[in-house]
């Protein structure tokens, strides 16, 4: 009400100056165009009399002057004629004017001197009156003064119209400002300000509701965006101090966010914590807006950034994005995440030799296939060997000077790509507590002597303080390995290799993801708005939803999982047209041809399958091939009936865990490998094995047709183990474990 009151006398004020302007211009511009139409008519008239009276003055008599006078003095805005001799007496004169006209005008004698047409504005009989005077002559001496008066009294009476019409027009206009103003302050001010604070206000007494959606739409929106945000965080600090309240009460051993970042703290004890991988947690590329940055398609990055976040420490990692070189300082470092910076990525830069040799020829030709049994043949040739030491080599000189500064420094080093950093960092600095998470399988001993350079990468590995995988049967496999490849001993009591007097224990860590505790995040659509979303998306209608998502990767099963699929179709046909197969497959290691062989592979057998059973509004299989952020996907795993994870062999698989946090609603139904480190864990998933493609069309039926009390059971089961084993609690145990190592003191005294 304030606001429309100071707003509407400034706009009154405003409104009513401009418009009395503009009216006076107008009266201003209307009053010249009545005068000089005036002068003009006044002027012809005056003319044409010229010629009449001439000759009557001449030849004619009084009577007859008079005549004419009066003839023409009665029209219209005309107020009489007079004619006077040159003496200034008058001869004629129109009645109209009776004795106003008796003496000539005071123009009379300006006439004669000029003897020509004159015209003035005068004041007769208490009127401003318009005079035109002609000299009349005879053999061009003037006899007499021809005079012609107008009343110019319709003159003012228009320009008074204009003004009364003007004043009509600011009241119309005052009222009418009056009526927007407060309506447009009441509907679009107002009002969302008033629905705002009771939002706030319900918040505040601790109601989860949505932001309102018309003010998020409305000249608010940029408000929306933040507020939302600020009711997100305030909705999971409340549901943190809930949990931590029941944690206590429960004297539970639940880990969090905040657990994990007060135990690094605790145990890094003021040192510093350095994470090694191959892969970036952000690639720049140049997009449609310059650079942009990016997550790649990688389990581990998802899993490592909390343990980042949770203590500020340092990301080292192969720059292997298009604009990567241009995002980082004269350190090749920058702060990360780019929304709000945490921690420090150090970028290491690889020639193209250097990549394919390393990464694409011994990591992914040679290890990758070696530790997977998913029978594609591993390749080992010596160059690559070469580059896969010269990396692991460059990769210590970095490590080595980003740790110099830092005094017995925690560094975790990540995955098969480094499998020698771990002796390399040792052997120069001793006192930095070392170790090495392998996040795929380790393979029996048998098939990894496969490997030429078997015992190089057991001595690597060897040099750390602990080597961690995600399930017991890979610590087995690995010391069992070490034990028939290597002079050592192995101490299978506490699960630790004792190779000249350096003690590497060998620990399993099940990799997982956080699962959010707020239970309804204020900024999310319902289940069925979510639904209906993803259908409309899909643009289809169907009733059942599955989906997949994975690196396109053969050790994932894809086109297994595929097969299956089909195979459910010719088996259930009343499923046609009723059920839908989503998979998001993120083209992976393309520079390798089994990589592009089997990216082929996926989309034909896709298409095949489609072709088999579509319809015009419907196909079975919805292949989207390109890599999709999690923001993208999860839609997907909340309107799904089953997520379908089929990996031929998996060291945890993240995507099952993914897709069990998404659901909050405690329903779908997760199929799941029974060769993934996952399957351990998650026992109320329905076990398939991939290799088995009638089993898994029956798991696919069982999946649609279970009831919702048993997939909510099950769901709820998975929800508890994925809460209790989350990736906090993966990072707080892994640098718990390695902080508690005792480090070879005589080692360290003899490098210093
Ligand atoms: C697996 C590996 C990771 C790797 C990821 C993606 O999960 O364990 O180390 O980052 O695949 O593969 P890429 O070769 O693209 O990094």
């Amino acid at each position: 009400m304030k606001l429309t009151l100071r707003l509407i006398p400034i706009l009154a004020v405003a409104i009513t100056i401009v418009t009395f302007i503009v009216a006076q211009n107008q009266v201003r511009s209307e009053k010249r165009g009545l005068r000089a139409d005036l002068e003009r008519r006044a002027e012809i008239l005056a003319e044409s009399l010229q010629e009449t009276v001439e000759p009557v003055l001449q030849w004619g008599s009084v009577d007859q002057l008079q005549r004419i006078v009066e003839r023409f003095g009665s029209r219209e805005r005309l107020a009489g004629v007079a004619v006077y001799n040159e003496k200034g007496k008058v001869l004629a004169v129109s009645s109209k004017l009776g004795s106003h006209a008796n003496n000539p005008p005071s123009v009379f004698t300006q006439i004669k001197e000029q003897d020509q047409g004159i015209g003035a504005y005068e004041q007769i009989a208490q009127s401003t009156m318009y005079i035109y005077a002609l000299p009349l002559h005879r053999e061009s001496k003037i006899v007499g003064v021809l005079f012609t008066f107008y009343d110019t009294s319709y003159i003012e009476a228009q320009s008074a119209r204009i003004w009364r019409e003007t004043l009509w027009h600011v009241v119309a206009q005052l009222l009418l400002i009056i009526l927007i103003t407060s309506f447009v302050i009441r509907w679009t001010i107002v009002g969302p300000i008033t629905r705002v604070a009771k939002w706030m206000r319900d918040l505040r007494n601790g109601k989860v509701v949505p932001f309102p959606l018309r003010i998020a739409e409305s000249f608010l929106g940029p408000l929306s965006t933040e507020a939302a945000s600020l009711a997100q965080k305030l909705a999971e600090a409340r549901a943190a101090a809930k949990e931590e309240a029941q944690l206590r009460e429960a004297g539970d051993s639940l880990w969090t966010a905040e657990r994990l970042h007060a135990s690094i703290e605790r145990r890094l004890r003021g040192s510093s914590l350095f994470v090694v991988s191959n892969r970036e947690p952000y690639q720049h590329v140049y997009g449609g807006k310059g650079i942009e940055a990016r997550v790649p398609a990688s389990g581990l990055v998802t899993a490592l950034e909390p343990i980042l976040c949770a203590c500020d420490g340092t990301w080292i990692a192969y720059g292997s994005a298009e604009a990567d070189r241009e995002t980082v300082d004269a350190q090749d470092r920058l702060r990360v995440p780019p929304d709000h910076p945490h921690y420090t990525l150090r970028r290491i830069w690889l020639t193209k030799e250097e990549e394919n040799g390393y990464y694409f020829g011994f990591a992914n030709e040679g290890l990758w296939p070696l530790c997977h049994i998913a029978h594609t043949r591993p390749v080992f040739r010596a160059d690559d060997w070469e580059h896969y030491q010269r990396v692991n080599e460059k990769f210590a000189a970095a490590v080595l000077e980003e740790i110099a500064g830092a005094d017995r420094p925690f560094v975790l080093i990540q995955d098969f790509h480094f499998a020698l950093l771990p002796r390399l960092i040792k052997a120069k600095r001793p006192d930095a507590r070392v170790a090495i998470f392998w996040h795929i399988p380790w393979p029996n001993p048998e098939a990894f002597r496969i490997c030429p350079w078997e015992r190089e990468l057991l001595n690597g590995l060897l040099g750390a303080d602990l080597v961690s995988f995600h399930i017991q049967a890979h610590c087995n496999n690995f010391l069992d390995t070490v034990e028939q490849s290597l002079e050592c001993r192995i101490e299978w009591d506490r699960f630790a290799v004792n190779r000249n007097d350096h003690f590497t224990l060998v620990r399993a860590h099940p990799i997982s993801v956080g699962l959010p505790e707020c239970p309804e995040s204020v900024m999310e659509v319902s289940p069925e708005e979510n639904r209906a979303d993803v259908l409309a998306k899909l643009g289809s209608d169907i009733l059942f939803l599955g989906v997949g998502v994975d690196r396109v990767d053969y050790t994932k099963g894809i086109v297994e999982r595929f097969r299956a699929i089909e195979r459910f179709f010719e088996k259930y046909p009343q499923y046609l047209e009723q059920f839908t197969f989503v998979q998001f497959g993120a083209p992976s290691r393309l520079n390798i041809k089994r990589y592009q062989d089997l990216l082929n592979e996926v989309a034909a057998e896709a298409d095949r399958i489609s072709r088999r059973f579509q319809t015009e509004k419907w196909r079975p299989i919805v292949l989207f091939s390109r890599h999709h952020s999690h923001e993208e996907i999860e839609p997907f795993y909340r309107a799904a009936n089953f997520c379908f994870v089929t990996s031929l062999h998996d060291g945890m698989n993240l995507v099952s865990k993914e897709f069990v946090a998404a659901r909050k609603d405690q329903d779908g139904v997760l199929i799941l490998s029974q060769f993934t480190g996952a399957s351990r864990e998650l026992h109320d998933a329905l076990l398939v094995n991939p290799y088995d493609i009638d089993q898994m069309a029956e798991t696919i039926r069982r999946a649609l047709e279970m009831p919702l009390e048993e997939r909510c059971v099950r769901m709820q089961r998975m929800r508890r183990v994925v809460r209790e084993h989350n990736v906090y609690r993966w990072a707080g145990e892994l640098i718990s474990e390695l902080s508690e190592i005792r480090l070879d003191t005589r080692e360290m005294v003899e490098t210093r």
